[in-house]
């Protein structure tokens, strides 16, 4: 996946403002949640998730941010009922090919490991949206950030909202008033919605999804829209793909000799590989 660090830079100050508004979306979910939930029917159930979204991170810093997302992607969507997970069957198309999260999000892997963990310490007990709320909490305590309680309780869906995910999760070239209104729309405020926005803190984010605003907003950083631009291409240029294909392959110091056609064969494929990488690159 080309990726760049589009949203990037390591303060922990927003998630520190994160953390005052997680309260919010537990607070529209229901009274009747608590937090020593799995107290009795599954003692380890937060221990369990917490040092597999350690390990996770500590292998991959950025699976914090992709868990933190899950969440915020799960919640937006009917609500926080694991919904986000289901693949798609005969009666609904899911939520996973929806356009905010297509080929966008992450650590389904993630979940999957950590629910068969929890099934296999106590079968059927703790719900998958559970496993969001709180693997989002650990994700951005595993990052250095701060640290809540996750109430708990919450009961799977079982099934999905392709059109929902499309109508209600904000999009990138949403302006601020579109932002407030989907964030009123799910009972949050403005300040909920910038500081949850700080959430933007870690991870990273394709090019497609902000190539229109480094280039053609004025409401905009402009050195951060300047270093932007230097990953993310404005389109294909056809100068740059021919300069690709004509690049030599570089042999390796001490490699016999090539005939051509190795040569060949291996110049075909660095540069289909370069190619596809910028192709990549512009075209996602
Ligand atoms: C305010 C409205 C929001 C918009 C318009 C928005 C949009 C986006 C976009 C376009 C991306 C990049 C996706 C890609 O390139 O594949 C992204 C990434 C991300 N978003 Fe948001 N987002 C918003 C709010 C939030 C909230 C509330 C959270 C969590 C509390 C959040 C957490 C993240 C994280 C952690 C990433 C990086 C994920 C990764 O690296 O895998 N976002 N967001
Ligand atoms: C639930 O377990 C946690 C962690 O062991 C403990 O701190 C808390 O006091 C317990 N709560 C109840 C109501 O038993
Ligand atoms: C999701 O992405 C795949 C792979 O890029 C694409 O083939 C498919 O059409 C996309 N699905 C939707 C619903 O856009
Ligand atoms: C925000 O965008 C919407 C369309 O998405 C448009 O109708 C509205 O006029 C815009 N508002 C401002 C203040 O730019
Ligand atoms: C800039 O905006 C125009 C008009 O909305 C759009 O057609 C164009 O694709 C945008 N430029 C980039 C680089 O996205």
């Amino acid at each position: 996946m080309a990726s760049l660090s589009g949203i990037s830079s390591r303060t922990p100050l927003a998630l520190f403002f994160f953390f005052c508004c997680c309260c919010c979306f537990a607070a529209t979910a229901s009274a009747q949640l608590s937090s020593s939930f799995y107290n009795a029917s599954c003692p380890n159930a937060l221990p369990i998730i917490q040092s597999a979204v350690k390990a996770a991170v500590a292998k991959e810093r950025r699976m914090g941010a992709s868990l933190l997302r899950l969440h915020f992607h799960d919640c937006f969507v009917q609500g926080c009922d694991g919904s986000v997970l289901l693949d798609d069957t005969s009666s609904f198309t899911g939520e996973k090919t929806a356009g905010p999260n297509n080929n966008s999000l992450r650590g389904f892997d993630v979940v999957d490991a950590i629910k068969s963990k929890l099934e296999s310490a106590c079968n059927q007990v703790v719900s998958c949206a559970d496993i969001l709320a709180v693997a989002a909490r650990d994700s951005v305590v595993a990052l250095g950030g701060p640290s809540w309680t996750v109430q708990l309780g919450r009961r799977d869906s079982t099934t999905a909202s392709f059109s929902s995910a499309n109508s209600d999760i904000p999009r990138p070239d949403f302006n601020l008033t579109d932002l407030i209104s989907a964030f009123s729309n799910k009972g949050l405020a403005t300040t909920d919605m910038v500081a949850l926005s700080g959430a933007h803190t870690v991870g990273q984010a394709r090019c497609t999804t902000f190539r229109a605003r480094i280039y053609n907003d004025t409401d905009i950083d402009s050195s951060l829209a300047a270093s932007l631009r230097s990953s993310c291409p404005r389109r294909l240029d056809p100068h740059r793909i021919r300069h690709l294909l004509l690049q030599e392959p570089v042999e390796q110091q001490g490699a016999p000799a090539l005939g051509p056609a190795v040569a060949r064969r291996r110049l075909h494929r660095l540069a289909s590989e370069l190619l596809r990488r910028e192709l990549g690159q512009v075209l996602r």
